[in-house]
């Protein structure tokens, strides 16, 4: 039987608690957050769930959730708050805190059983997946330590790491020659990376393919991964095109994602070019990516990217809205910026 901790300050609030779920869980009781605290340090592996009255004298709910956060045991097992308090205002702070549910009182004994047996179900689950999340990324990071020690593997890694510096090369060269012939930039700057062995080893474990040099040559175009960031939307179109153009350099696909974004916003050409890198004894093609982008485009990316990788951020439709509207402000002021610079050039002539 599961062990649920009831913690309540009046006795006939326990007692009718005790009777609703007897049954089904082996229910301990404290009377307040003082004698919770000492009960969690004893058994808080076998505690299915906290039911927590908010006043009590001397310590109450509030402050044992706050303990158990400082003693990192906030998230083991759900927290429902069971209490009289039918302010909006009370409810939201202790979903703010982190709690699971807020059954309010008076109740009926079957919704509180039905609703803590979903809590108890669903949190044990979330574990379950964070656990075999956990587990995952173990086996990724091991993976790749292995790859690293491979020596054919570094050589790979070597070669993508030439690609980049031979494009980082080639467009500095172009924006060296622009700032002399019409005493401006095309592009401000560049980010380049090459993408880690415990990546490499994901995508292609997602992709279903096997984790060897000449899959990972064949099946990713992204490993070297170039990001080059201008000030107007036509420097992209002129840089991509003088790129794309130069010996060598074979454009193997175009995504435009600037006259055609993505539903969330998100502008930025991508070029999958066949870098061509000259070593020892072989000239050798190699894939990269390389994405151009505007200042402000860069600056919603880097943004939304924040997005999509944490968890747990509240109000995520409207942040979503927002992010988009932005995206329609900066394509609306990457142009006006645009314009604008277009009719300084033409009044200096
Ligand atoms: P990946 O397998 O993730 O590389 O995607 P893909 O093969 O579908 O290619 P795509 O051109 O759509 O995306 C390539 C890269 O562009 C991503 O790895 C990101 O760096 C960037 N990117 C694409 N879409 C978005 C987006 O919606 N937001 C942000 N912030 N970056 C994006
Ligand atoms: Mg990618």
């Amino acid at each position: 039987m599961q062990k649920i901790l009831v913690v309540d300050d009046a006795e006939w609030n326990r007692e009718l608690l005790h009777e609703i779920l007897k049954d089904e869980y082996m229910v301990e009781m404290a009377e307040n957050g003082m004698q919770a605290m000492e009960k969690l340090q004893d058994a808080r592996e076998e505690v299915a769930a906290l039911l927590l009255d908010l006043h009590m004298p001397g310590m109450d709910g509030y402050a044992v959730i706050e303990a158990m956060k400082k003693q990192g045991i906030f998230q083991r097992f759900p927290v429902l708050v069971i209490s009289s308090e039918n302010t909006a205002a009370v409810e939201n702070q202790c979903l703010e805190l982190g709690i699971s549910d807020f059954i309010h009182r008076p109740f009926e004994g079957s919704i509180v059983k039905n609703r803590i047996r979903n809590t108890v179900e669903l949190f044990a689950y979330k574990n379950q997946l964070e656990q075999k999340v956990e587990e995952q990324y173990r086996i990724i990071q091991k993976q790749a330590e292995k790859l690293q020690e491979a020596k054919p593997f570094n050589i790979l890694m070597m070669e993508y790491n030439s690609a980049i510096m031979e494009i980082e090369t080639r467009l500095k060269i172009l924006n060296a020659e622009f700032s002399q012939e019409y005493n401006r930039n095309p592009f401000e700057s560049i980010k380049s990376r090459l993408k880690s062995a415990a990546s490499i080893y994901e995508k292609m474990e997602r992709k279903g393919c096997p984790v060897t040099v000449e899959s990972i040559r064949k099946h990713l175009n992204d490993v070297a991964g170039v990001r080059v960031i201008c000030s107007f939307p036509d420097d992209i179109y002129r840089l991509a095109h003088l790129l794309t153009r130069q010996d060598g350099m074979v454009l193997l696909r175009e995504k435009d994602y600037i006259r055609h974004p993505k539903s969330n916003g998100y502008r930025s050409l991508h070029l999958i070019l066949n870098v061509p890198i000259f070593l020892s004894s072989e000239k050798k093609y190699v894939k990269a990516e390389v994405q151009f982008r505007t200042i402000a485009m860069d600056f919603w990316a880097s943004l939304e990217h924040k997005l999509k990788y944490k968890k747990d951020v509240a109000d995520t439709d409207e942040i979503v809205g927002q992010l988009k509207a932005c995206a329609d402000s900066i394509e609306l002021l990457d142009y006006q910026m645009q314009e604008i610079r277009n009719k300084i050039d033409r009044s200096k002539m």
